[in-house]
């Protein structure tokens, strides 16, 4: 009988492990006392290649994910296209100084960004304008550079000049500067602010100082120092801490926001290319989605658009994976579907997406790439069909967009959605439906409680070899339930994913791509929790989650080592979760144990095979006694894991593992 744990909180914050189902061996008490566990491998017998996308990323514009996040714009409704027009702006406060904030669209900037700002000033005073408090604040560091920048139109007789200043609190100026030289058409100007203190929620104030009017658009304050440089680049600490994983794949734009609450509110992947003054807002489909966390100033200004995804896709070496909407609005909310006579626009966006990524620089889509600065394909391989749709309409119509992108483009492979569920009748419907179409990859989520993942370390251990592979899509432990806003990112969770992660790696043949989500939050600003990585305006952190998902992407071998655990297949048991694979490239035998129980554990690790172990192994442990633990933006590294290193024994390994530990064990072999 399958043994499976549960992890428990005390209300002490003391934590407990106890066995859900019998079956527990006389001895195995999970308790120092016990004998050691043995695991035997053998490195002759190499089994299946592990993909290289196996562990990947999933980036989803919730939570201020992207505006106000990775996208680090620090200005909100730069471009007066919110609902209401002025949202995010106010008068400065100045008693002296009169004037009005007009909103109009005749003469605007361009069709997809109609709205702009006319400053009507009566009594410039000490300067008549607008202030902007950024994303919850504006995040700003002492002696960095932030451009400043506006579409302006000068009237005649108006102002000829207009004043800029950071201020911190209680209105103390950070930094100074003027925008001038307009003249009657919409031109872009530019200045630099460089603050000369740090400060988390620092304002813009934009003023005229002399009387008349004054048109305003596309005001921006973007960070000079972004990922690789970047003009309209990304937020580097949070670029980093992707980067740092080592992800084999990126999964984007979403989740629910592709599909959009209704088709007409959809994420349409042509809108967000281009110059980003020509790029058309929409509301964020999470804004008001949670009744305990509404966000009404939660929109997409498209600035991290499909362009910047794959660039970071290439950046941080994974592959991307672009998911795309199919005539489906989000199932949970309308649910509007287009009617299958309808479909070839959508089908024909995923062909044009293929053409934009990978066709030549001077093809209809392709041109676009190479003008915005990237002549070479992205290397785009597959596609998802769909986020989270299920039922009949699912099938019908990922079976056009199959029938079609195949004939196309044999090369690409493409994800289909086996719904929001991990099992059920609606789960076996879809996967009934596309292995009989040949799906390439079936999308799994997954968002259960901790003993969910402990007592599912084996559920791909009986899936079909030759059916469709996994992509195991969107999961994450929810301490409290699903989308739950009291979920914590703590080590209860963490530990349990770990241990579940062994059954994706020791099920590569199946599993190709896995993914933790949501991927990103705002402290301030989020609507979901559990997340990978917190930030606020000027710091981030991993959470526990976040480290056991590097240390499974960075310790990925090339093929799955088979092995036994006290002589039986079973890999989980009594509390203990491992898995085993080779490095062949840098000829290396890669192990990983997790063990879920309370209490330090002795495993030895007998290995066998012509291969002969040199030198010692490098541990990195990842260990808590307290399930509670979490890492926070002060203490950001109280989980985090530490190297050790361990001398072999004769036949391979004595280990001791840290109660409620994850551990990696890496050792050089030659033959
Ligand atoms: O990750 C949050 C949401 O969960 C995703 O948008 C959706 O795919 C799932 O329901």
């Amino acid at each position: 009988m399958p043994m499976s744990w549960r992890l428990v909180r005390t209300s002490g914050g003391v934590a407990l492990a106890i066995a859900l189902t019998a079956g527990l061996v006389a001895g195995a008490t999970g308790q120092t006392g016990r004998g050691p566990d043995t695991v035997a491998l053998d490195l002759g017998r190499p089994g299946p290649p592990i993909a290289p996308t196996l562990f990947g990323v999933f980036f989803e514009d919730i939570n201020f994910a992207a505006d106000g996040g990775l996208y680090p714009e620090r200005v909100k409704n730069r471009s007066f296209e919110f609902t209401e027009p002025l949202s995010g702006w106010r008068k400065p406060w100045r008693p002296e100084a009169d004037g009005e904030l007009v909103v109009l669209t005749e003469g605007g900037l361009n069709a997809n960004n109609p709205h702009y700002l006319r400053l009507r000033v009566h009594t410039p005073g000490r300067g008549f304008g607008v202030v902007n408090a950024g994303f919850r604040g504006m995040g700003v560091e002492a002696g960095a550079e932030y451009v400043l920048s506006a579409y302006v139109r000068a009237h005649p007789g108006g102002p000829r000049f207009l004043s800029a200043r950071l201020t911190g609190d209680r209105g103390k100026p950070l930094a100074e500067s003027t925008l001038a030289g307009f003249d009657g058409a919409w031109k872009r100007y530019e200045t630099t602010l460089r603050p000369e203190a740090t400060h988390a929620r620092a304002e813009l104030e934009i003023a005229a100082n002399e009387a008349g009017e004054i048109d305003l658009d596309m005001v921006s304050l973007f960070p000079r120092e972004t990922w690789k440089s970047r003009p309209n680049g990304l937020r580097k600490d949070l670029v980093q801490l992707l980067a740092d994983m080592k992800p084999g794949f990126v999964r984007f734009p979403g989740g629910c926001i592709v599909e959009g609450r209704r088709l007409e509110l959809r994420y349409d992947w042509k809108k967000t290319v281009g110059d980003v003054s020509e790029r058309k807002l929409l509301v964020n489909r999470w804004n008001d989605e949670f009744a305990h966390r509404p966000a009404p100033d939660y929109f997409q200004s498209f600035g991290l658009g499909f362009f910047e995804y794959f660039q970071l896709a290439e950046d941080i070496g994974a592959s991307p994976l672009p998911i795309v909407n199919c005539g489906m609005a989000c199932q949970f909310n309308s649910g509007e579907t287009e009617a299958l006579d309808k479909l070839d626009p959508y089908i024909q966006d995923a062909l044009d997406l293929i053409d934009f990524a990978n066709g030549p620089a001077d093809g209809r889509w392709g041109r676009l790439r190479a003008q915005m600065g990237h002549p070479a394909p992205f290397n785009l391989r597959m596609i998802g069909i769909g986020n989270e749709q299920w039922g009949p309409r699912y099938v019908a119509r990922y079976e056009r967009f199959a029938t079609a992108l195949k004939k196309a483009h044999p090369e690409i492979a493409l994800v289909a959605s086996s719904g929001p569920g991990a099992a059920g009748p609606m789960f076996d419907y879809l996967w009934t439906n596309l292995r009989r179409l040949s799906a390439d990859v079936v999308d799994e989520h997954y968002y259960m409680p901790p003993a969910w993942f402990l007592a599912n370390a084996h559920r791909y251990d009986g899936y079909d070899r030759s059916g469709p592979k996994v992509l195991a899509g969107e999961y994450a432990a929810q301490t409290s339930g699903q989308a739950q806003p009291d979920n914590r990112n703590n080590w209860e969770g963490a530990l349990a994913e770990a241990a579940f992660m062994t059954g994706l790696e020791r099920n590569a043949d199946v599993v190709t791509m896995a993914s933790y989500a949501p991927l990103l939050a705002h402290v301030d600003a989020w609507q979901w929790t559990p997340n990978l990585i917190w930030f606020d305006n000027l710091r981030s952190y991993g959470t526990p989650n976040y480290h056991v998902q590097k240390m499974y992407a960075t310790n990925q071998g090339t093929h799955v080592l088979p092995h036994a655990v006290n002589g039986s297949e079973k890999n989980a048991q009594d509390g203990l979760y491992t898995s085993a694979s080779v490095d062949q490239r840098s000829s290396e035998l890669i192990f990983k144990a997790v063990n879920a129980t309370p209490a330090a554990r002795k495993v030895r690790v007998v290995v066998k095979g012509t291969a002969s172990l040199r030198g010692e192994g490098r541990l990195l442990v990842l260990a808590s006694g307290d399930l509670n633990a979490e890492n926070s933006l002060d203490q950001p590294t109280r989980l985090a894991p530490v190297e050790r290193t361990v001398a072999p024994s004769s036949s391979g390994f004595d280990l001791t593992l840290d109660a409620q530990s994850f551990t990696v064990l890496r050792v050089k072999y030659s033959r």
